[in-house]
């Protein structure tokens, strides 16, 4: 494991960190929570609702959300999509990670994050512990925007329902957001990534912890902030062993 994590660390671009008194694996330091925002419960997308939509009510099984999701018109994304992108991974993953809306790679092959993106995501995820199949992740669309544009403030307040579906069936330990669409979305924020990111937040009526963080397309673009991003995934995990008394919580070694 410890090899597999250096070699993710790699690819991150990271210095591998080496504890002085504990084993490889182990965590590095826990940092104690910084600020904490809370959320709305599942915020309204910061555009003007659209008064005739009326959200489908929330449904009890994986099995129907996924067909709502496939069967969806309720934007125009319908008309251009091949098909919807639903999440993937573990339902009863403890931890949800959450981007921005499927690209020309995921509307091909009907999962979240299989681009470079997604590539890096993975390695991001495996040098926290977590290979892919053990998380849940999904994106605040389920279709792709044309050209990758942005997602539009209707497109997002149609979507949401079933973003928000899919957390009260799964329930969360804790919310990785990559991005500043996913971060603004689920915080009913126009705040830029860089003050959203390096505090904890907390979503919805559950007080999830939510962690931000930049999304992995940007790092390919911008790897100087990788060194960034590792800080918030370390505060993730240390988020995560504190809220769960887990190996690297404080007073556990
Ligand atoms: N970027 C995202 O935000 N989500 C995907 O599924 C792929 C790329």
């Amino acid at each position: 494991m410890t090899t597999l994590r250096n070699a993710y660390l790699d690819a991150l671009g990271i210095d591998r960190w080496v504890p002085r008194n504990a084993p490889v694996e182990t965590a590095p330091e826990i940092e104690p929570p910084r600020v904490i925002e809370t959320a709305p419960a599942m915020p309204a997308a910061r555009a003007p609702q659209v008064p005739s939509f009326v959200p489908p009510p929330p449904v009890a099984t994986w099995d129907e959300l996924r067909g709502r999701v496939a069967a969806c018109t309720a934007c125009d994304l319908c008309k251009t999509r091949t098909q919807t992108v639903f999440g993937v991974g573990n339902t009863s993953a403890e931890w949800l990670v959450i981007g921005e809306a499927p690209g020309a790679d995921e509307d091909r092959q009907g999962e979240p994050f299989v681009g470079r993106a997604g590539q890096l995501l993975n390695a991001m995820l495996l040098a926290i512990g977590l290979p892919r199949e053990t998380v849940f992740i999904a994106n605040i669309l389920k279709c792709r925007p044309p050209g990758n544009r942005d997602p539009k403030p209707e497109e997002v307040s149609r979507c949401l329902p079933f973003l928000s579906n899919q957390i009260a069936l799964l329930r969360p330990k804790i919310i990785l957001a990559v991005g500043r669409i996913a971060a603004q979305n689920l915080l009913a924020t126009d705040a830029p990534l860089a003050r959203l990111r390096g505090k904890l937040h907390t979503f919805g009526e559950a007080n999830t912890p939510l962690v931000i963080t930049y999304h992995p397309a940007y790092l390919l673009r911008t790897p100087a902030d990788k060194r960034k991003a590792w800080e918030d995934l370390k505060f993730a995990r240390a988020t995560y062993a504190r809220i769960t008394g887990g190996a690297n919580a404080p007073g556990n070694g």
